[in-house]
């Protein structure tokens, strides 16, 4: 395997068998760069926007679709991307998208209109789109499966970091009245810092039996989780022999149609509940809540990434332990409570909003990040099978994407529309409806290995005895 090999430290396990947690972390990392530029460039527009505003004198349908452009190329992304990593490879994709969140970073920084500013973000989100699946992807068929929900859920602790720096870094070059440019143009450095990492390391075993690469799958599986490797090659072996190319038509041939209806409706809730609106959207929910300055409003804001950052910590501490399936109960639950309350807090029009609704989002935001925030992610590259991955996966992406675009464009409007009131307690029947779809529908995928999950499926979903 070409790759980090001999770079780090080898632990030896009782066996003898040499195991490399550390060399499975470094890999997670590098992959999880993708996840930090999904957060910084989606995160980066929110403080961008009132520069871009004044410079491009944009009204609201243009500074609407300054804002969501990046949705645009991230559907066509995901949609693309599930064809483009089964046909290249996981690796290669990586590779390809590093250079264009590169050179897009690059070239978004120096346009000179609002047309071309809309289609640089487009190619960006292009790339967001592709790597918002494959970079998971990439680490749980890479990762040994004991280790597997907590490497994955590097790349969502990547996004959330990617988020809250680009809050920081868009306040410091507001501050500094550098403008929105240098705000676009730092995404350039971790986009290089994924093309040079994704260099050094090897395909994935599961993209390498699936194109019959049996010896280099099994040198890649020696050197990632050899006390593993048997059980692995076995399973990997009897998925991608069976079953047809991959479609739609697939999922419902190999009685894999639940699996579909899963990855896509968790995609949906994860979206339906709000989080975007948040995301997106906070300065201006703190400012109906009468926080006064914009900098106040931002820096309350700034605080709401770093409580994502944190409550995604906490996910990564519990998701291998308590399993996937508690987390997307509570953090369901969590959501539900904390949209009730800010419903409530807008309807009596408290003295103290300001406050209150910090505090309501914080709960909100917690709840989301330890639950449906990784869960969804991780969920999405282990729900299908080896030869159905790519084509799964993208589905589920491009839903999520589509409902991203959904909910993020119709927030105003709903609120004009409806009230403040009324549009939080949409999402906290959302988020209800999201705890009865997870209660009934989602297996809990922990310590489970990937060839296993596709037996559970298929056998009407009930777990084989492993
Ligand atoms: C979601 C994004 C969201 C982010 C917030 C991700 O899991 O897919 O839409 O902006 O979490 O942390």
């Amino acid at each position: 395997m070409a790759t980090t090999q001999g770079s780090v430290h080898d632990d030896v396990n009782p066996q003898g068998k040499a195991s490399r947690p550390l060399a499975v972390y470094g890999i997670a990392a590098i992959a999880a760069l993708g996840g930090l530029l999904f957060g910084y460039d989606t995160g980066v527009i929110s403080g961008a926007e009132l520069f871009l505003k004044k410079d491009f004198a944009l009204n609201s349908f243009t500074e609407e679709l300054a804002v969501s452009s990046i949705l645009i190329g991230t559907i066509i992304g995901a949609a693309i991307g599930g064809r483009l990593s089964d046909g290249i490879g996981r690796k290669k994709s990586l590779i390809i998208m590093a250079i264009i969140f590169a050179v897009g970073a690059i070239l978004t920084s120096l346009t000179p209109n609002l047309t071309l500013f809309v289609a640089c973000r487009i190619l960006v989100g292009f790339a967001v789109g592709v790597a918002s699946f494959v970079a998971p992807m990439y680490i749980a068929e890479m990762a040994p499966p004991k280790l597997r929900g907590g490497l994955v859920t590097f790349n969502q602790l990547a996004l959330t970091i990617g988020i809250a720096v680009s809050y920081w870094i868009d306040l410091a070059f507001a501050n500094a009245n550098m403008g929105w440019r240098p705000m676009f143009a730092v995404a350039a450095v971790p986009g290089l810092g994924l093309l040079i990492g994704m260099l050094f390391l090897s395909e994935t075993p599961r993209w390498l039996a699936g194109r019959n690469r049996w010896d280099e799958a099994e040198k890649a599986l020696n050197y990632l989780s050899p006390e593993d490797k048997e059980r692995e090659l076995k399973s990997i072996h009897s998925a991608v022999t069976s079953g047809s190319p991959p479609s739609i038509r697939s999922f419902i041939r190999s009685g894999l149609s639940i699996a579909l209806v899963v990855g896509v409706g968790l995609a949906l809730f994860q979206q339906f509940v709000g989080i975007n609106t948040v995301i997106y959207y906070a300065p201006t929910i703190f400012g109906y809540a009468g926080f006064k300055s914009a900098s106040g409003a931002i820096l309350a804001t700034s605080v709401v990434g770093v409580v994502n950052v944190l409550g995604t910590i906490v996910a990564i501490l519990l998701l291998d332990r308590v399993g996937r399936r508690p987390l997307l109960l509570v953090g369901s639950v969590g959501m539900a409570v904390a949209l009730v309350a800010m419903g409530i807090i807008f309807m009596v029009g408290a003295n103290n909003a300001g406050v209150l609704i910090l505090i309501a989002l914080l709960v909100y935001i917690v709840s989301f990040a330890i639950g449906m925030g990784p869960v969804f992610w991780l969920l999405s590259s282990e729900l299908f099978p080896t030869r159905l991955r790519g084509t799964g996966g993208s589905i589920s992406t491009v839903a999520n994407w589509a409902g991203n675009l959904l909910i993020s464009i119709t927030f105003l409007s709903l609120i004009d529309l409806i009230g403040k009131p009324f549009t939080f307690w949409l999402y906290a029947l959302l988020a209800v409806a999201s705890f009865i779809f997870c209660w009934f529908l989602v297996p809990e995928t922990n310590g489970r290995n990937l060839e296993n999950i596709e037996a559970y499926w298929k056998n009407g979903r009930k777990w084989e005895n492993t």
